[in-house]
């Protein structure tokens, strides 16, 4: 047990997904793994081990923002020896060309936050993606016919910024799409020495203000959770 996390020592898998959304965990669980058992549900974020093509994974909820995936992701490398993280998100587009439903993948990811300035004492690191796992999320995507977004996200520690044009200047310098966890992650990562990856669908574009319906989500979702899935016991 850690302290957010009720699993025992070997109940989670060494692949691990991860949604902000602890329903989004169950649902992955229920849906997409077999023979998923829940092994935590501290704080109501719920996490699941099942198995994919016959390979152990899991699923860890981890809240919305980076302290919240910081708690999860620091627990799920330190104490429970998690190789592979991947998270499964939405994301608000700041392109033209990037449309609602589009799979975003974070090669990088710039950000806001003030984490890794004090971590680092004011000079700043870039959080980047595994490339073993970017090559293959790529690779699988292509081979089902889907044409992921490949870039720099944007790691934003505010959903409501006080200036709602602010993400204009991030967009001016090719980042892709706007999200909360991604530097976190990929920079705990390296500090562990493990593989991460972020792998996205657009919910809502700050461009056009067009949102995904329900419906449009599910499909999106469903074709992330196949690269994600893959990727993981790849
Ligand atoms: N901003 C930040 N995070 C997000 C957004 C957004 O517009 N959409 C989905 N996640």
């Amino acid at each position: 047990m850690s302290i957010h996390i009720a699993a025992r020592p070997g109940e989670i898998a060494e692949a691990v997904l991860l949604p902000g959304d602890p329903l989004r965990a169950k649902f992955i669980a229920e849906n997409f793994l077999a023979g998923a058992v829940q092994y935590t549900a501290v704080r109501n974020i719920f996490g699941y081990t099942g198995a994919y093509r016959g390979k152990k994974v899991s699923v860890q909820g981890t809240g919305m923002g980076i302290p919240s995936i910081s708690i999860y992701a620091n627990e799920l490398f330190r104490d429970y020896g998690v190789k592979r993280a991947i998270r499964v998100g939405t994301a608000g587009s700041i392109r033209e060309n990037i449309k609602i439903r589009d799979l975003v993948i974070a090669m990088s990811a710039s950000t806001d936050s003030g984490v890794n300035s004090i971590r680092f004492g004011g000079r700043n690191f870039a959080p980047t993606a595994s490339f073993n796992l970017l090559k293959t999320a790529y690779d699988t995507a292509l081979a089902k016919g889907w044409l992921p977004q490949v870039g720099n996200v944007v790691c934003s520690d505010m959903f409501y910024t006080e200036d709602p044009e602010e993400w204009k200047l991030w967009a001016k310098f090719g980042a892709l799409a706007v999200e909360m966890e991604t530097a976190e992650l990929y920079t705990l990562a390296a500090k562990y020495d493990r593989e991460a990856l972020t792998i996205l669908t657009i919910s809502d574009s700050l461009v056009s203000h067009e949102a995904t319906t329900a419906e449009e989500r599910q499909i999106s979702f469903t074709q992330m959770m196949e690269v994600a899935l893959e990727t993981a016991v790849s």
